[in-house]
Order: structure tokens, then sequence, then C-alpha cells
């Protein structure tokens, strides 16, 4: 893995427009090794061999790295892809080519990195080092099989709730199942720019949870969506399709990705364990809002 160098023109547009200090709020200059970033004030954030960048005061929290790692392989495979596409789709349809995207909560970076090949410039912020980690080494895995020799992205430690970013610098913020914060959101996008957040739809998942709940339940909508306060929404689009996760870690990583791993019986649990395939519905409710 080589070191991230900052130097990188795409990656420049990022820091130069988007990336404040989280210490003073001041703007950012490369170091001349091209390894860290230096705000005017002189705090220094070092970018280190990971290939990310740590933006937050007070490190740790977020997924485990052995959530990480089973989201990864499991994504990686490509049983989520008909919902990347269409989360490009949106994308591609209302930002304007080359904008400015911040996925909060970006994870191991699987969307985000979808969103870099279409053309955007994405900054992905999540407070999981083992996430950004990860997700750097996404970026750079896909850059070598397209031949990029730029950077398109740029991956943090960092928290939705106070992001280091500019007031109204994004074109679009997208939000695939990680916390929602309506606010801060509101103020890193430009007005009219688009929010996209992901949710569960009602039958998400649904042939999981007959397996493991004897009374399966359909999907209540997220909680945590936006009033109207900062944004209009203007479309909810569903994506959904059924796919077979094939093989007994392919089903454990899916369900380890679920917040019914930490809500199941030993029982339930025993259950999936004994399937050796897993036919199941996946429906994705992308709620598209604007900035007012
Ligand atoms: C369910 S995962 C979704 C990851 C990714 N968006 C995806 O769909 O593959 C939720 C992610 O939110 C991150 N997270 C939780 N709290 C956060 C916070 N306050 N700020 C940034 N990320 C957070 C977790 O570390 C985790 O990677
Ligand atoms: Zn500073």
């Amino acid at each position: 893995m080589a070191a991230l160098d900052l130097r990188n023109e795409l990656s420049r547009d990022i820091i130069e427009k988007m990336l404040v200090c989280p210490v003073c709020k001041e703007g950012f200059g490369v170091s001349d090794d091209g390894r860290s970033l230096v705000c005017t004030s002189g705090h220094c954030f070092d970018g280190g061999a990971g290939g990310y960048v740590s933006l937050v005061r007070n490190g740790g929290g977020g997924d485990s790295k052995e959530a990480v790692r089973a989201r990864k392989s499991f994504l990686g495979k490509g049983y989520y892809a008909p919902a990347a596409d269409a989360l490009c789709k949106i994308a591609e349809e209302l930002v304007p080519s080359g904008g400015l995207l911040v996925d909060a909560g970006c994870g191991e970076g699987y969307y985000s990195n979808k969103l870099a090949e279409q053309g955007f410039l994405v900054f992905g912020a999540d407070i999981s080092k083992f996430a950004a980690d990860s997700a750097a080494k996404g970026a750079r895995q896909s850059r070598v099989a397209r031949n990029a020799t730029e950077s398109s992205t740029l991956f943090s430690v960092a928290s939705v709730f106070d992001l280091p970013l500019r007031d109204g610098c994004a074109d679009c913020v997208v939000n695939i199942f990680a916390p929602c914060c309506a606010e801060e959101y509101a103020r890193v996008l430009k007005r009219d720019g688009v929010l996209i957040v992901a949710a569960a739809g009602k039958d998400h998942l649904l042939e999981m949870k007959q397996v493991i709940y004897d009374d399966a339940y359909l999907n209540d909508t997220r909680k945590d969506l936006p009033t109207e306060e900062y944004f209009e929404l203007c479309e909810c689009r569903n994506s959904s399709f059924e796919i077979t996760a094939t093989g007994k870690e392919d089903i454990e990583s899916l369900f380890s990705m679920t917040p019914y791993y930490w809500r199941t019986s030993t029982d339930g649990k025993a259950r999936l364990s004994a399937c050796d395939t897993l036919r199941t519905r996946v429906s994705f409710d992308f709620f598209i809002y604007k900035r007012k």
C-alpha cells in the first residue's frame, strides 16, 4: 500500500474547496512531502501510510475491524450492485458532472468508490478508522483497475455530526445506512444541493427475517430522516431486487451488516447458521432532498 500523496491534482481540489481544520476551522495546505494536511494556524494531520487522513480530535468508535471486513467481503461480491447502480443513476441525474460529493458514514467506501468511478469527487467520512483504511485501499484498487493516475476520493476518519468541511461546499451528500445529521448536511451543502438518504425498504431482507424470527415484521421507515426545516423532499425512489447469498460465510457477513445481528435469539441465529444458501429480497428506499 503506497502512502497517501495529497499533492495529487484531484484530491487537492477536495482539500482546497471542501476541507477545514477540525480544531480552528481554517483551510488546509499540503505539506511538501504530500503526506500531511497543515492548516493556516499550524495544526497538522498526518495522512500516514494508510491512505486516509484522520480529522477527529478524539479518535475511536464506529464499526469494528471485523464488521468492516465482513461488509467489504459481502459488498465486494456484488450482491448490492443494483442498489449502487441506482444510487449512481440518481447522482448522475441530479448532481453536476464532476461535482463534489460527501459520503457521510461511508463505511469501507463501496458506494463512494462507485460514485468516484462516475467522475464525481468524493470526500468519504467515517468515524471508524478501520472503515476509512479499508475505503482508501478500495479506492487504490479501483484506480489501478482503471489505470487512473489521479485520485478522485479522499477518505477520512471524521464524524457526520461535525464534518471538517466548509459551509456550502458540497453539491451532494449521500448517507447510506449511516447516522443522519440533517443540520450538518444542510450546513455543508450548497443551496439547491442534493441530499440522498438510503433507508431499508419495508420488505428489505424479509426472507432473512423469516428465518431468524418466528414473527417476521415489515420495516418501518427510518426515524432520523430530515425534516422540512432545511430540506424539501423531492422524491423517494425504491430499488428492489433478489439475491441468493451462497455459502455460510456470505450469509453470516450479510447478517452481521444488519441491526438484527444484535437482537436475534440464539435459536434464530442457529436456524440461520444451518442455511447453505439464502434467497432474499433486498429493498433500498432512496429519499432524495433538495437543500432549501
Ligand atoms: C451500516 S454502516 C454503512 C456503511 C456504508 N455507508 C455502506 O452502506 O456500506 C454505518 C457506518 O456508519 C459509521 N458511523 C457510525 N457513527 C458515525 C458517525 N458519528 N460519524 C461517521 N460515521 C459513523 C460506522 O462506522 C459504519 O461504517
Ligand atoms: Zn487548525
